[in-house]
Parts: C-alpha cells; sequence; structure tokens
C-alpha cells in the first residue's frame, strides 16, 4: 500500500472531513492522509475540543475493515504505537516517550499526542494531533510538544513517517493479530503498577495501580483491597 498525503490549509475538523467523504460515498483510499495545517474546530475524546497551533500536525486516515481483521477499537493501540514509533526518531532520550491508556503518548509524563477514533458504516477514521512545537495551556493537565525531547519536524515530515509507519503497523495488525500490538504497546507504556487515577464514564475518580490490559484493550486496575476493576472507557492520569 502506498501512502498519499493530501494538505490542506484549513479545515473544521480532518476527521469530520473523512467522515463526511465517507457518508458522501467517496472512495477514501487506506493510506491515503488529509492533513490539515489549522484546523478551527478539532475534536478530541470524550466531546472535548482538540486546540491547534500552527506548526502541529493535525491529521486523519481511514482504515476500511475486511472480514478478518480484529477488533476496530484495536486500532488505537496500533495508532499509538505508530506515533511512538514516529516520535522515537525525532527525541535524544527514548525513555522519555511513553504510551498512556487508552491511546495518548507522552513526553515526560506530559502529553504531546492525542487519537480519535470515529466509526463510519464499515470503516474507522483515525485522527491524530501532534503538538510538535506548541501545547495549550489547560488547567489540570500536563501538556508538551515533542520538539522539547529533541527536535521539531516540520507537520510535513513527521506526516510522511507516520504514514509509512502506520501502514507497517496496519499490516502487522492484519498479518499476526492484536496480541503482538498489545504486547509491544504495553512494553512502551507505564509499568505494570504504576499508581493510577481514572475518571471513567459517569463515575467518580478512582485510584489504584495498572495491572495490564484485557485481551479486548481494556484497562485493568487493581484497587487497594485487591479487587479489580476493568475500565473500558474513561481519562487516565499517571498518579506519579
Ligand atoms: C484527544 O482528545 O486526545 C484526541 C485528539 C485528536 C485530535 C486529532 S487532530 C486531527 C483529527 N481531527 C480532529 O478533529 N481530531 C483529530
Amino acid at each position: 500500500m502506498t501512502a498519499s498525503i493530501e494538505t490542506i490549509p484549513e479545515t473544521g475538523s480532518t476527521n469530520a472531513d473523512l467522515l463526511a467523504r465517507l457518508a458522501n460515498g467517496d472512495l477514501v483510499p487506506e493510506g491515503h492522509w488529509l492533513i490539515a495545517a489549522r484546523q478551527t474546530s478539532g475534536k478530541g475524546r470524550q466531546g472535548r475540543s482538540w486546540i491547534d497551533a500552527p506548526g502541529n500536525f493535525m491529521g486523519s486516515t481511514v482504515v476500511h475493515m475486511q472480514e478478518r481483521d480484529p477488533a476496530p477499537a484495536t486500532l488505537s493501540f496500533l495508532a499509538a504505537l505508530a506515533v511512538y514509533e514516529t516520535s522515537l526518531a525525532f527525541v535524544t532520550t527514548p525513555q522519555a516517550v511513553m504510551l498512556k491508556w487508552p491511546n495518548d503518548v507522552l513526553l515526560n509524563g506530559a502529553k504531546f499526542c492525542g487519537l480519535l477514533l470515529e466509526m463510519a458504516k464499515g470503516a474507522v477514521v483515525i485522527g491524530i494531533g501532534v503538538n510538535l512545537t506548541s501545547a495549550p495551556v489547560i488547567e489540570g493537565r500536563k501538556v508538551d510538544t515533542l520538539s522539547n525531547g529533541g527536535s521539531a519536524p516540520s507537520p510535513q515530515t513527521f506526516g510522511e513517517a507516520l504514514a509509512t509507519q502506520f501502514a507497517l503497523e496496519l499490516q502487522r495488525w492484519r498479518e499476526f493479530g492484536v496480541e503482538p500490538i498489545m504486547r509491544r504497546w504495553l512494553a512502551a507504556a507505564h509499568e505494570i503498577g504504576t499508581p493510577l487515577s481514572v475518571h471513567g464514564d459517569n463515575e467518580a475518580r478512582i485510584s489504584g495501580a495498572f495491572d495490564g490490559l484485557e485481551a479486548d484493550g481494556a484497562l485493568r486496575l487493581r484497587l487497594s483491597d485487591g479487587s479489580l476493576r476493568v475500565i473500558h472507557a474513561g481519562d487516565v492520569s499517571l498518579a506519579l
């Protein structure tokens, strides 16, 4: 599969654009990336917005589900790994880059990349925002830029490297399944036993220790009384 990159100066949301194209019956082939230099209505997880800035990467791509593919939700681990691997080339200390459940990428514990997966009929739109050179100030959240870890690639350079890595991970996901992807994700994530604070859907914040992942990618949280909570959606902070 050859990656093709379409770069536009501005749009509302690259995810919304690809979803609209699919709903319209347009053919959006796998390997095609829509990258915007600016986004005026960038969408984040859990109904939040994603704040843009010139010099940052904001792009989306599509995966068309095939009959024998693993569960679509596991694409979030694949996408996070693709960003992780791509980012390593631009940092001086690889250990500073870490994955956080469900699909954030951190530099020294602060988020510099977020992913948003949205389902369309038979397809998944995967949107990726990477703070390459600027990070918004968000109260109560630790955010950073990739440039603070080393060098700052241009959005185009980062996008080309990411498209190549994403295609490779997608091929592995189809050929070998999710298990090796999960294993690599775990190796790049916070360690087992790391104290986490989780804000699940419609739930108060709960604290516990990271206890790995369920086979479907859900978070296992070990509470102080020894019981196990399985979290399917929510926001996680490293309680470091
Ligand atoms: C998050 O909240 O962590 C997910 C943020 C995802 C942002 C990206 S930027 C490109 C794509 N288009 C959007 O509107 N959102 C995603």
